[in-house]
């Protein structure tokens, strides 16, 4: 078993958030570790557009610092270790479950983000069913949830019921609200951690709380 601490953001479902929250946790995790890395799995290369984003090229040292690791995320993992990354956050590819399950073998602990809805839902429950039988701890994000309103909408009524139908899995379940920081520090290629201001105080919140339950995952396993 390897040192290097990999945390896996995987959904096979497309735009439910895999590199908004690889790249946020990893952005995050720098205050920790003084070695990350970001390694994208996607062909389509959302992290690393991120990465570029910020005026960085591939493995170019910048913490976090981003890896292809499209083919093979065992060797992407070893090569980020071997180069002294303490941690590495990996962004999942959309439509491919044998990727899927790539990345699981290497995971110390999987992320599964999903939007509200029931096709999502039974993608994310097809996630966890893997890394169950993987013996792979994870976590559940229902992400994109409508902002609070006085309201109630079908949207919010619709939440309601994934969350309990995501509750079923048996994992930790975080909610994540749709918010304008993550829009922008996706866009600008920035963590909501870089950005001051008011507008990203609640979304560090959700960060730092998704961040904790890794942490307690991973330390409960040392
Ligand atoms: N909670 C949120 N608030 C605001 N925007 C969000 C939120 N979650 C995701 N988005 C936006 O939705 C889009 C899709 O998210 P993202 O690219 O992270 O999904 P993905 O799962 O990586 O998609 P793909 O499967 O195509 O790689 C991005 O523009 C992102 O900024
Ligand atoms: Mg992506």
């Amino acid at each position: 078993m390897s040192d290097i601490i990999v945390v896996a953001v995987l959904n096979a479902k497309g735009g439910v958030g895999k590199t908004l929250f690889a790249t946020q946790l990893a952005v995050r995790a720098c205050e920790d570790f003084s070695m990350v890395a970001l390694i994208d799995l996607d062909p389509s290369a959302g992290a690393r557009s991120w990465f570029e984003s910020r005026g960085k090229q591939d493995g170019e040292i910048e913490q976090p610092t981003a890896f292809v690791g499209v083919s093979n995320p065992a060797d992407a993992v070893e090569t980020a270790e071997r180069a002294g990354y303490e941690i590495a956050f990996l962004d999942g590819a959309p439509n491919t479950l044998d990727a899927t399950r790539r990345a699981i073998d290497v995971a110390n602990v999987v992320l599964i983000p999903e939007r509200v809805g029931h096709v999502d839902t039974k993608q994310s429950a097809l996630v966890a069913k893997l890394c169950a039988d993987a013996g792979v701890p994870a976590i559940a994000v229902i992400n994109d949830i409508p902002p609070p309103s006085a309201r109630r909408t079908y949207q919010t009524e619709r939440a309601e019921i994934i969350a309990k139908e995501v509750a079923d899995f048996g994992l930790p379940v975080i909610q994540v609200i749709n918010r304008d920081a993550y829009a922008q520090a996706g866009d600008y290629g920035l963590g909501v951690h870089e950005i001051s201001g008011r507008a990203s105080t609640d979304a560090k919140k959700e960060i730092d709380q998704i961040y904790a339950a890794i942490a307690e995952i991973v330390e409960g396993k040392k």
